[in-house]
């Protein structure tokens, strides 16, 4: 009895942890690039999060990796990579995943697994607000934004300071302390005043 319940339990969790996917930031940005709207990814694309898988190229990036002895490219390493990019090892893609890497192209133009991938090669909208999949239909963010949606039941995350701790922490070579106010306020991408 006890373990039948334990199963079904078990059952129900992976299902629901199996059902939000990452989709990339490259679906956010249809609805939320208007400024009459707050430009939440125009905002993004000029905060350093936008870069942070570029930075990994970096010489300074070059230049950590040697210091610590890592054995990979800092850019193919899960040592980085899980904290520079979105949804590492937690459903998003994984190093075996050739298309994160590989431009690869469906007669000249990029594959959905290619232009999903490409949606992850930085700290995106989904490495805070949670994957994207079940959320990013116009009906159901609009029940979000109202309140009438549990946003846990379809995957979006409530964002605190432990969402930001999640990476900024001492696990990063190059940590700074880290105070949520303040860094809150240099990404900060809110609705304007008049939206309603
Ligand atoms: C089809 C259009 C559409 C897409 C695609 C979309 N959104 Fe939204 N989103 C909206 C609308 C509409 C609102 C309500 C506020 C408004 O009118 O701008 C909203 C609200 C939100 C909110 C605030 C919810 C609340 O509680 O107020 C967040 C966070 C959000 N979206 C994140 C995302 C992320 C991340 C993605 C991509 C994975 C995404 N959205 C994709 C249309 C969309
Ligand atoms: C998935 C990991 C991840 C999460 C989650 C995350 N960050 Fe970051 N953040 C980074 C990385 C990586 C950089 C460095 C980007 C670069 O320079 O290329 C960064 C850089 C920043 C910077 C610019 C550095 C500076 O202080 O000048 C600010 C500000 C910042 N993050 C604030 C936040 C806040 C606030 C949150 C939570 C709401 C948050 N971050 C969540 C990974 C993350
Ligand atoms: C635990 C999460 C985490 C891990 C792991 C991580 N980083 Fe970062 N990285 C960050 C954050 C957060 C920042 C932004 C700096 C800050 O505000 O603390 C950052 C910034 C950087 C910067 C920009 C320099 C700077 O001082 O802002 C470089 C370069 C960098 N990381 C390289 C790497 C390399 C190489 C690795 C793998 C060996 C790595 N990082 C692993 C979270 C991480
Ligand atoms: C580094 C973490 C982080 C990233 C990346 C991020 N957000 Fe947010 N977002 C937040 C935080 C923190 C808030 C404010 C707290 C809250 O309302 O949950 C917020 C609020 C919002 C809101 C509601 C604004 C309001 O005034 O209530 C929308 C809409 C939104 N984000 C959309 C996006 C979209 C679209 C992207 C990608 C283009 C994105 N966010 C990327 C952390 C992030």
């Amino acid at each position: 009895m006890k373990t039948t319940l334990i199963m079904i339990l078990s059952i129900v969790s992976f299902m629901s942890a199996q059902s939000f996917d990452y989709v990339g930031t490259g679906k956010c940005k249809s609805c939320h690039k208007s400024d009459k709207k707050g430009a939440q990814y125009k905002v993004w694309l000029a905060s350093p999060h936008a870069n942070a898988f570029e930075t990994l190229k970096s010489e300074e990036s070059i230049k950590i990796a040697k210091e610590i002895g890592l054995e990979k490219s800092p850019w193919e390493a899960s040592q980085c990579l899980k904290c520079h990019t979105t949804g590492y090892e937690m459903g998003g893609y994984e190093v075996k995943d050739a298309a994160f890497w590989e431009e690869k192209t469906d007669r000249g133009r990029p594959t959905k697994e290619v232009k999903r991938m490409t949606g992850l090669q930085a700290v995106g909208c989904e490495a805070c607000h949670g994957p994207g999949s079940k959320y990013k239909k116009k009906k159901v963010m609009d029940a979000l934004y109202k309140g009438e949606t549990d946003p846990a039941s379809v995957g979006m995350w409530r964002v605190d300071e432990g969402t930001c701790k999640q990476c900024h922490n001492e696990a990063s070579p190059s940590y700074k302390p880290f105070n949520y106010e303040e860094r809150f306020k240099l990404i900060s991408h809110p609705y304007p005043d008049d939206l309603k």
